[in-house]
């Protein structure tokens, strides 16, 4: 059978699992942090970034937010929250946008902005996350979730158990995780294994711990909690993975403020070393003699941070 790759192919899969509660990952590891660091939405007016069957929008529009819009790229999740919503009504509304590119959003018209999930599977993160500061109203506040960046990295991330006799002779399990290429940004191929006989895949994108502090901060965002979540007994008991992620956590949840003095400093930061580096490229033209090949690969255009386009 020919896998199904991307978002569109396997939402109807993914929106049978996460129905309106959430799948087993979500309700019994993730969420129960996300949500205690989202807080009472009562009146507040909240973005569900890159929302997927819209779960959790629907999920806040029925706890008494002012309003709840819910954005993602894949046009079948869009679909789905929309049909889930128009069976149960809850208010929520839906939109398809990309992450990066908020469009027809208006400047601080959110006090919160939520991204379960989601934002290593955006390529243009940094996009996303000036637009999170953008749509946020003064002091609002983003939350997300994500796979943790320093334990899950897909296929370059395993788990080891050794089975040994402890000191009183008893064959005991430890777990490890080991990881290999931390420091290796780019695109990773995260699998879905749908059924036993049916494999899905996904574009995710790695970045390391120190990349989504520089970019939330480069965003002018600053954290203000970070967490990483413990499984549930239900997650214990029901997944494979559940006791190892006792001893080693797959995910990260992180509160993070914004500060638009933070960001206009980044900005002005950013705007004078365009400007130095224009004006040193200047010099050095200068200097050297031309060659008439006009050749312009001196600039590389890019930080090589981040991601590399999808697989
Ligand atoms: C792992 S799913 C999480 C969905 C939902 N937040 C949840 O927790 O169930 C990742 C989501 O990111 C969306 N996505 C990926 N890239 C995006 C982008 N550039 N802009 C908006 N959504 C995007 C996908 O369509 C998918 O719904």
């Amino acid at each position: 059978m020919a896998p199904k790759v991307g978002w569109d192919a396997l939402a109807a899969w993914r929106d049978e699992r996460t129905g309106e509660e959430g799948d087993l990952w979500h309700r019994a590891i993730i969420d129960p942090t996300l949500l205690r660091l989202v807080g009472p939405v009562r009146g507040r007016r909240v973005l569900d970034l890159a929302c997927g069957n819209g779960y959790l929008a629907r999920r806040w529009a029925r706890q008494g937010a002012a309003s709840v819009l819910g954005v993602d790229r894949s046009r079948a999740n869009l679909r789905l929250a929309r049909q889930r919503e128009r069976l149960r009504p809850t208010g929520a509304r839906f939109l398809r946008r990309d992450a990066s590119r908020l469009t027809g959003l208006e400047d601080g018209s959110f006090d919160l902005v939520v991204a379960n999930m989601a934002l290593m599977d955006i390529r243009d993160v940094a996009g996303a996350l000036r637009e999170v500061t953008r749509v946020l109203a003064p002091r609002g506040r983003f939350v997300f979730s994500i796979s943790h960046p320093c334990f899950d990295l897909d296929d370059r991330s395993a788990w080891v158990v050794e089975r040994g006799r402890d000191p009183a002779g008893v064959f005991r399990d430890t777990y490890w995780r080991k990881v290999r290429n931390y420091r290796d940004e780019r695109s990773i191929r995260v699998p879905w294994s749908i059924s036993e006989s049916e494999i899905g895949f996904t574009t995710s994108y790695h970045r390391t711990l120190s990349t989504y502090s520089r970019l939330l901060r480069a965003a002018g965002l600053s954290i203000v909690r970070m967490e990483e979540p413990s499984p549930l007994p239900e997650a214990v008991r029901a997944s494979p993975q559940g006791r190892f992620m006792l001893e080693v956590p797959l995910h990260l949840v992180v509160e993070a403020r914004a500060h638009p003095d933070l960001l206009r400093r980044e900005t002005r930061r950013r705007r004078a070393r365009r400007r130095a580096s224009r004006t040193s490229g200047r010099s050095a033209r200068r200097a050297v003699p031309r060659s008439g090949s006009g050749d312009h690969s001196g600039r590389t255009g890019s930080s090589g941070r981040g991601s590399r386009p999808g697989s």
